[in-house]
This record gives C-alpha cells, structure tokens and sequence, in this order.
C-alpha cells in the first residue's frame, strides 16, 4: 500500500493513501470533495473559512452515509453519486484522527433555513492554487491536490 505523508497547516504528520481502509476500517471522520452544475461546492465555516463539507461519523452510521449526511447539512447539497478516493490520518498534538476522503456528484440544491455549524453552500467555478486567509487550513495540506489528482485520473468530473 503506497502512503504520501506530509505536514499540515499546523505542522501535523499527515499519511494519505488512495486504499479504502488502510489505517481504520471504522474511521471518525468524512471530508467531501463536491461538485455542482459544472462547479465545485463549499462551505463556508464561521470561524475555518471556506471549505470542502465533512465532519464526524455519527454512532451506528457508516462512513458514506455520513459524508452524505454532512454535504447536506452545511451545504443543502442532495448527493447523486459519491465514490471514495481514499482515507487520511493526522496524527494531531492531542490525538490522531483518521478520515475518508470522497469526491460527490451533487444532483440539487436545497435551500435551508440552518446550516448547522456552517453559513451554507459557496460555488466556485476554479479551486485557488494556493488558498488564502479565506479558506480553511483543511484546504491546505496535500490532501486536496493529491485528491483532486486521484479524482481527475478517474475521470470523476465531467
Ligand atoms: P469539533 O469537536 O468539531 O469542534 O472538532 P475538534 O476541534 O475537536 O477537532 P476534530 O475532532 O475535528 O479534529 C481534531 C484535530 O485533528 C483538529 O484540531 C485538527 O488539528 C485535526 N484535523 C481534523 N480534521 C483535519 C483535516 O481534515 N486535516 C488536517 N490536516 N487536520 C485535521
């Protein structure tokens, strides 16, 4: 199994792999690479910035269920299709959480009255090369080029 590691933003060990399961087969976390009507589909976190949906899996809920589950509540999205493009681990000061990585095919937008924890969806035609002060730090490690890489090799956007 091929393994890519690297530091994140606050210059944690990150190890990505493209393989399904290879540190958890029961991982905490989902993080959901969305695209739209020919565009990609964030969120925008009050206090992160601008980001790609995601968050933790709920007891009793799979992994998938959960990333579409997340796309929902802080973007409206309703997910056509979603392929999982690998898993992630970040071994943080005070723990190590390991996530699923998946690229969504969203078919409609519904408009919300809540978001939850984030302020709705935000529709970008082009991803910056390098994400400023208005995205999150989950926007700025090598987890999302390498998957935008794996999801442009597989042919997943149109
Ligand atoms: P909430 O309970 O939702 O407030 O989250 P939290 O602040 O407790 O953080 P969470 O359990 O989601 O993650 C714990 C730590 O793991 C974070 O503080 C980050 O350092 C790190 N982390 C979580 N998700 C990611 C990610 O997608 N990428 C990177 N690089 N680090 C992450």
């Amino acid at each position: 199994m091929k393994t890519f590691t690297f530091r994140d933003y606050y210059n944690n060990e990150v190890e990505l792999s493209y393989s399904k399961e290879p540190f958890s087969s029961r991982p905490g976390h989902v993080w959901v690479i969305c695209r739209y009507d020919k565009q990609w589909l964030l969120t925008c976190h009050p206090r992160r910035g601008l980001e790609f949906p995601g968050g933790k899996v709920e007891a009793g809920e799979t992994a998938e269920k959960a990333a579409i589950r997340e796309v929902w509540e802080e973007t409206g999205g309703i997910v056509n299709h979603i392929t999982q493009i690998g898993q992630y681990k970040v071994k943080g000061r005070a723990e190590t959480i390991v996530k699923n990585v998946y690229f969504a095919d969203v078919q409609q937008i519904q408009i919300r009255d809540d978001y939850l924890e984030t302020m709705g969806p935000v529709q970008l035609k082009h991803l910056p090369r390098e994400p400023d002060k208005n995205y999150s730090f989950i926007m700025k490690d090598d987890v999302l080029p390498k998957a935008l890489q794996q999801i442009r090799k597989r042919k997943l956007t149109s």
